[in-house]
């Protein structure tokens, strides 16, 4: 077993950077994913680039250093690596007579993509064929900003973030509030799904009746969820030609560590102008999802042994199925065989 796979890593797979305006002409910024240290810059013609953001002379952090032409120099001697090709290019203490090879020195880089101003990269688990197999997520209309952005980091494998995103059922206990839900109003659920590229979606349907913040958007709304593995659950809410986009992306960090990002996107005017006051419950429910994460450590610091019911964990079956399907046939260089089966899944919630 790889050590990727004992901390439930998924490779060859694009991660979330985050959004464009995150990186500055000629600036750098150090993302640690998937137990790698990542340094991320703009050149200054603006495309992005990645390298792993350790020297491989004493494992300072480019990410502290500056961007020079196409290289970035390290701050603790000034070594400087081409960008592109991750080839040492200037040892400064090396005098005029000393013939070092630098050129046979070279620090690991990544493919990165840009694109409806979200920054992606790719983590390959082999170097060798570090040509992506997929292409990373697009949005499904054009919008220039995000109108709410949270992110806060959860106490706990991917895994665990990953399952908490997809559990149906933890709503009227953990999000137990006015505009949201509460135990009282528990209603019997029946949702259609069917697999989708690398993970499922839960059919076009009418979000919940008994949930407040649904009846602010008025109309007729109807809502798609798509879950897709590493960590990526869309909702898109409709409402005639009008869209609300929840994006959520979970991105291991370390084993015990994860990040999870909430960002929304819309070309409705009301939400725009209800962004405040979304922004504030937004936070509320995803610190909430955090502190129930953060209490439920105290049952995995002693690695019990799990149970997913039918129908309410069958996600988080799924999720499972779909991770080893992805890592098998990766190592085996077949295609992608999606195991979800179209079916109907009940719970309440
Ligand atoms: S540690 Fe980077 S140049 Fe020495
Ligand atoms: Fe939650």
């Amino acid at each position: 077993m790889t050590e990727t796979h004992e901390n439930n890593f998924l490779f060859n797979t694009w991660y979330f950077i985050g959004t464009s305006s995150e990186i500055h002409l000629g600036k750098m910024k150090r993302k640690v994913i998937a137990g790698q240290p990542l340094v991320v810059g703009r050149r200054k013609n603006g495309s992005i680039f990645a390298l792993r953001d350790t020297c491989p002379h004493r494992a300072a952090p480019f990410s502290k250093g500056c961007i020079i032409k196409n290289t970035v120099e390290c701050p603790y001697h000034g070594w400087r690596f081409d960008v592109d090709s991750g080839i040492c290019k200037t040892i400064p203490s090396l005098t005029s007579d000393q013939n070092l090879k630098i050129e046979r020195i070279s620090v690991p880089t990544y493919i990165t993509k840009e694109q409806d101003n979200l920054i992606w990269v790719y983590l390959a688990n082999n170097r060798s064929t570090n040509k992506p197999r997929i292409q990373p997520y697009r949005l499904p209309f054009s919008t220039k900003k995000a109108i709410i952005d949270y992110s806060c980091i959860l106490e706990c494998n991917i895994d665990h973030a990953v399952i908490g995103l997809i559990d149906p059922a933890h709503g009227p206990y953990v999000h137990q509030q006015w505009w949201w839900r509460s135990p009282k109003k528990i209603k019997d659920k029946i949702k259609y799904f069917e697999p989708y590229l690398l993970g499922f979606t839960m059919k076009p349907h009418s979000p919940s009746s008994n949930s407040f913040a649904y009846k602010l958007l008025g109309g007729n709304p109807v809502t798609e969820i798509i879950f897709q593995i590493p960590g990526f659950r869309t909702e898109e809410i409709k409402i005639g030609k009008k869209t609300l986009l929840s994006i959520t992306i979970v991105t291991p960090i370390n084993a015990n560590k994860t990040e999870i990002r909430q960002i929304f996107f819309t070309n409705l005017r009301i939400i725009k102008i209800l962004s405040p006051i979304l922004q504030m419950f937004t936070k509320k429910f995803i610190q909430q999802d955090a502190n129930i994460i953060k209490l439920q450590q105290m049952g995995l610091a002693y690695n019990p042994k799990m149970m997913l019911i039918d129908d309410a964990n069958t996600q988080a079956k799924w999720y499972y199925a779909i991770k080893k399907e992805w890592n098998d046939c990766n190592e085996l260089g077949r295609k992608f065989k999606n195991p979800v089966k179209a079916t109907t899944l009940k719970w309440r919630t």
